[in-house]
């Protein structure tokens, strides 16, 4: 089968397209031929070793997919040959066919398609689990999301307003914030234009956000983190900037602001029964029609590399997808 392999640490261009055997299902495994595949930020990361998760060399990249049971080994219940299912791995799943433990493939819907299904774990999951489970956003309440048009922030934006909350996109253009809109944020801030503190302050007449959610980082974040109301919580997701931030914690102390981390990877593997529980109402809110889980582009597995270097461009809205 063919395999997107990084076998060298480098950039996009360094990954090999190589033909590798078959995977066979081991005991309590299954054998998932993938329909689509998706790849996240932080691939560009694991592929040049600068990710917390470094694997053995070589490795593919994509942590998640969607696909059809091609065989099952000893061991295994409640899946058939020829279900459609999904599956998120860390890494791994930029190939034709996967081995994965059984009791981690989640049966799809038949209303959700492939490219959708494959890109909806780990942004949805994360997006969820730090609003509710984390930031304990209340209906009524104010969100701020900032990288709004990305894979993470997208998806909090739907989440956001699916808790009933009042979403205000951060992106750095104004059409990343009028695709965020469309995706159901009620209003947006250009930080590439507009000092998002002041922005913030203005749409909240001075009062502020109950909740930040930031996937980018970098000099965003103590403007992210000052705009908080009283008690208002700032999700640390992630830092698609590439600087980590450092603040100022007076900051925090004077309004009683919460800085919550939230690491899903982690989270999912601690407490995987609740992971499976987000992740049904994730399905049951996509089949609904409830989440766009919108897909930019779909690219053959031998445009991998094109695909990673979109994603690093800052290109991609919502989800790039590989299809083998
Ligand atoms: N905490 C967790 O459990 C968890 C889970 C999944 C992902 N993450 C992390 O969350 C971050 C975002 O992931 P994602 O999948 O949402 O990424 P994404 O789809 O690529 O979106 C990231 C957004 O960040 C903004 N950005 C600002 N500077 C950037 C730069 N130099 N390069 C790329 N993007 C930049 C871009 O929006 P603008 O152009 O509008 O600024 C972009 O849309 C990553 O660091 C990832 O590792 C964390």
């Amino acid at each position: 089968m063919k395999a997107v392999l990084c076998t060298r640490l480098g950039g996009p261009d360094d990954l090999e397209l190589l033909d590798i055997p078959d995977p066979v299902a081991g005991p309590g495994e299954g054998v998932v031929k993938i329909k689509a595949a998706a790849l996240n930020f932080f691939d560009t990361l694991i592929i040049a070793g600068k990710y917390q998760i470094r694997p053995q060399l070589p490795f593919s990249p994509s942590a998640e997919f969607a696909g059809i049971v091609e065989g099952l080994g000893p061991g295994t219940s409640g899946l058939e040959q020829g279900d459609r299912v999904m599956g998120y791995v860390g890494y791994g799943a930029a190939r034709e066919r996967v081995a994965i433990a059984a009791n981690a493939l989640v049966k799809l819907p038949d209303s959700i398609d492939f490219d959708r299904a494959a890109g909806l774990c780990v942004i949805y999951g994360t997006a969820y689990h730090a609003l509710k489970d984390r930031g304990r956003l209340a209906a009524g309440e104010t969100l701020a999301v900032l990288g709004a048009s990305g894979g993470t922030g997208l998806a909090a934006v739907e989440i956001g307003k699916l808790m009933g909350a009042r979403v205000i996109a951060c992106a750095s253009s104004d059409e990343k914030i009028k695709f965020a809109c469309q995706h159901g944020a009620d209003e947006g801030v250009n930080y590439a234009r507009e000092d998002l503190r002041e922005a913030l302050k203005r749409l909240t007449g001075g009062h502020g956000v109950d909740v930040a959610y930031d996937p980018v980082g970098g000099r965003l974040a103590e403007a992210a983190v000052r705009s908080l109301v009283w008690l208002g919580r700032y999700l640390v997701i992630g830092f698609a900037a590439g600087e980590i931030p450092q603040l100022p914690l007076n900051f925090v102390l004077l309004q009683s602001r919460d800085i919550v981390g939230v690491h899903w990877g982690a989270w999912i593997a601690r407490e995987p029964q609740a992971h499976r529980a987000n992740m049904m109402q994730l399905l049951r809110w996509c089949a609904e029609g409830k989440l766009s889980s919108h897909v930019h582009a779909v690219y053959p597995l031998d445009k991998a590399v094109d695909a990673l270097k979109d994603i690093a461009a800052r290109r991609v809205l919502g989800k790039a997808i590989l299809k083998p």
